[in-house]
């Protein structure tokens, strides 16, 4: 009898053993499955699908005007017509008298609205007194930190006047987002409203084919987010931007058709690259939707992809990058 019991109680144990195995492993299994469920269909087709048909932010609710950095080529340019077309009031702040006397007039042509531009040059850290002048007793509604520069694609020690280009490119990437910020976003509190979009990379993740540009991007998307965090209940949307490959100049300069040819950028050239304008146009749609996306959603599965592909995707990248 006692061997009956015995048998009994250990039967009882190992099988609820094995129930909170089965149900550890069942609860694996559902946390992996929401995963995979959220970042595959959830997510794209909130932000790329939904938030194209539903109403979104009001922008024109915010304030009047729309100020964007970088503004005269490539994203900020689109940016600049796409806010215009909601129309938005637009300041166009970017280096080149000729490039933004150019865009002030297609925009104002364009889309009926008024237009201010604003020279200067990104790579210096003495603009903003002038910026903070240009900008003052404007109702700003929407900030786009859009200016950004790159490197040549290359090993970190081949990377052209590394030093030299390393205070550009932290001027230009990080310095600029973090002293606009700065000067618009206490306007914005005071109002309890409006937008900034921070355009990062999906390079903010990590890219060894341009070390020191992904650096600069990781720490775009850090500010950005400490930011956001920061005044989350504010009133102000504050949103990162992470976007793949787009046709803009700044690729080109990257990448020129007469350098070497590198297995990873055509591939990725060919398959993941979308016009500016396309971009913009989902892009714009997830302001409210998403704190930090990647603006399309060729570039969120590209993004996924990317990811999924981790040390290998170095690997293969250093064997081709050019010595
Ligand atoms: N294109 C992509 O594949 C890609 C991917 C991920 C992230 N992004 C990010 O998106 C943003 C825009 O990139 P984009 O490809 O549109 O760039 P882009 O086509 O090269 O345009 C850059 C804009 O910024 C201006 N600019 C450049 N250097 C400046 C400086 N020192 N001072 C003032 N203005 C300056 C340019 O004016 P000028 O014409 O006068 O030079 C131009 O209007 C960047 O932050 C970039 O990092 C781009």
């Amino acid at each position: 009898m006692d061997a009956v019991v015995i048998a009994c109680q250990r039967l009882a144990v190992l099988f609820t053993e094995c129930s909170f195995v089965c149900i550890l492993a069942y609860a694996a299994l559902l946390y992996l499955f929401t995963g995979v469920f959220r970042k595959t269909l959830y997510i794209p087709f909130k932000l790329y699908f939904l938030a194209k048909y539903l109403p979104g932010v009001d922008l024109q609710k915010l304030g009047r005007w729309a100020v964007i950095t970088g503004a005269t080529d490539g994203i900020g340019k689109e940016y600049a017509k796409s806010l215009a077309q909601k129309g938005l009031d637009i300041v166009l702040v970017s280096r080149s008298p000729s490039k933004l006397a150019k865009v002030a007039e297609e925009i104002k042509t364009g889309y009926g609205v008024c237009v201010q531009t604003i020279v200067a040059d990104f790579t210096r850290v003495d603009i903003y007194d002038k910026i903070k002048k240009a900008l003052e007793g404007l109702d700003i509604a929407v900030l786009i930190n859009n200016v950004g520069m790159t490197t040549n694609l290359s090993t970190f020690l081949k990377t052209k006047q590394l030093l030299e280009k390393t205070v550009d490119l932290v001027n230009v990437n990080c310095v600029s987002m973090t002293n606009m910020t700065a000067l618009v976003l206490p306007h914005m509190l005071e109002k309890r409203k409006g937008v900034i979009v921070n355009l990062s990379s999906i390079a903010s993740y990590g890219f060894i084919g341009t070390a020191t540009y992904s650096a600069t991007k990781a720490y775009a998307s850090k500010i950005s987010e400490m930011v956001q965090r920061t005044y989350k209940d504010s009133g102000v949307i504050i949103q990162t931007i992470e976007p793949g490959m787009v046709e803009t100049p700044m690729v080109m300069v990257a990448y020129k058709e007469d350098s070497p040819r590198i297995d990873f950028m055509d591939k990725a050239l060919k398959y993941s690259a979308i016009s500016a304008d396309t971009f913009v146009k989902s892009a714009i749609n997830t302001i409210g939707w998403s704190d930090c996306c990647n603006g399309h959603v060729l570039h969120h599965f590209v993004c996924l992809f990317s990811r999924m592909q981790g040390a290998a995707a170095d690997v293969k990248l250093l064997g081709d990058l050019p010595e």
